[in-house]
């Protein structure tokens, strides 16, 4: 390992940055970073929302802010999900994510919906810690630690208590490879906040509980009264906290939607592709990032936590040993059934949810769903997007569709005129979409 310690480059370590105000630390970042410091300066504050109040709500969310970072915020309307029509917000910056949820959720919608339903809703904590006492003794002792943890812990879980949630489950695990270990992972259910302040609070609390417990248990050796706590903290893998949506029609109602193919060759095809995702980690992974398309921008309209979503959705994938779909794919008697389940720790009240003042535009679109309903909504448009994938790669080819909707992206970049960009749509769309292609057309143009 190579040990030598590199000097920072003069100039640019700074103590005190976060103290400096906004202003003061883009001044110094422009200086010390960019070629064109003014030019930089003022295109970052270009940024800055025109309403001070507003500014104030985002900056609130991070540390060491500098200005804003924009993202599209679009919609997909004709979700018919469970009987109920949504149009869905996302927020991406893949342009046909936007174009293939709506379709797909078009073609569905004159197909019965989507179906979905909540599993469970179960969250997790753990408390990781090391003792010297045996292990049976720790599950003898256990309802009298869970009895004390729940009432040291009232202050904080009684407003969970009272909305219907709370400490559903406590059980003891061991990993015999970590000399002392013990954990408790413990089962939670939020309601409709996706709970980790509320359960980190707990967990915290119900790790002093049990330091007490052992400290004042008189009867037992010396050498067992002392609890080491190593970290108490969520898991952000919660397999019980699963929602299903599916949709399902006849297969000769596929036709519309297969291109060239006939309906039935068309399913086939299908049915091969989400063979092959359950089979082969590398077309899976792919796959499944097609699902999260849709699945994290639900989750960014609505300032859930994607990190954990998406942390969680892969371990699921990998559940059983080796990485798979996480859609599955069934083809009996005649009808196209087409399924998707993961795990979605989602809330629709605390954190974020009902500060980002986008986000609370996005849960009242929904008509205010509650955690469970936003489960449901987010997989089907996960779902949408699983199924307008695989329907343009078994049929045109990704590229058709996703050249066609970056063509303005590829406009752009050429400082396209307004007449440029309008003839360009005309005529690609007739014709292939490709970086040259679009260089020629404009090359070519004659207004
Ligand atoms: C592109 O963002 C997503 C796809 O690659 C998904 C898939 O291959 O299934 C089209």
């Amino acid at each position: 390992m190579d040990t030598k310690k590199t000097a920072p480059e003069s100039g640019k370590k700074i103590s005190g940055f976060s103290k400096l105000s906004k202003r003061g630390k883009i001044k110094w970042m422009v200086e010390h970073f960019f070629k064109d410091p003014e030019n930089v300066m003022h295109e970052l504050m270009s940024y800055w929302h025109h309403n001070e109040d507003q500014q104030k709500i985002l900056d609130g969310f991070s540390e060491n802010t500098i200005t804003n970072f924009p993202l599209p915020y679009s919609v997909a309307p004709n979700f018919l999900i469970n009987g109920k029509t949504y149009c869905v917000p996302l927020v991406t910056e893949e342009s046909s994510v936007v174009a293939a949820a709506a379709s797909a959720a078009k073609f569905w919608m004159d197909r019965g919906g989507f179906h979905a339903e909540v599993i469970n809703t179960r969250k997790l904590g753990q408390i990781h810690f090391k003792w010297k006492g045996e292990v049976e003794k720790l599950k003898q002792f256990l309802p009298d630690i869970r009895q004390m943890m729940l009432e040291d812990a009232k202050d904080v879980t009684q407003n969970m208590f009272q909305r219907g949630g709370g400490v559903e489950s406590i059980e003891i695990k061991q990993w015999s490879g970590i000399e002392n270990y013990f954990q408790l992972l413990i089962g939670f259910q939020t309601c409709d906040s996706m709970g980790a302040n509320f359960i980190n609070s707990c967990l915290e609390s119900f790790s002093s509980s049990l330091e007490n417990f052992f400290m004042n248990a008189d009867s037992l050796p010396d050498e067992w009264r002392d609890v080491e706590i190593i970290m108490s903290i969520l898991s952000n893998y919660t397999p019980d906290c699963l929602v299903r949506a599916w949709v399902q029609c006849p297969i000769k109602e596929l036709g519309e939607f297969a291109g060239n193919l006939s309906a039935e060759e068309f399913a086939e095809r299908f049915y091969t592709a989400v063979q092959i995702a359950k089979e082969d980690p590398y077309r899976a992974v792919t796959h499944n990032k097609g699902i999260f398309n849709g699945i994290d921008a639900v989750v960014l309209a609505t300032a859930n936590d994607f990190r954990a979503v998406e942390a969680c959705g892969h371990a699921y994938a990998a559940r059983n040993g080796s990485y798979s779909s996480l859609s599955d794919c069934k083809l009996d008697d005649g009808v196209f059934y087409f399924s998707l389940e993961l795990p979605l720790a989602l809330g629709t009240i605390g954190g974020l949810t009902t500060l980002h003042p986008m986000a609370k535009r996005s849960l009242e679109l929904l008509e205010n769903p509650s955690a469970e309903s936003l489960m449901m909504i987010t997989a089907s448009t996960g779902l949408a997007q699983n199924f307008a994938a695989i329907r343009s790669l078994v049929t045109t080819g990704i590229q058709y569709g996703h050249m066609k909707m970056h063509l303005v992206n590829i406009l752009q970049h050429f400082k396209a005129s307004e007449a440029q960009i309008e003839a360009a749509k005309i005529h690609f769309a007739k014709n292939k979409v490709s970086f040259h292609d679009v260089r020629s057309f404009l090359e070519t143009w004659k207004g």
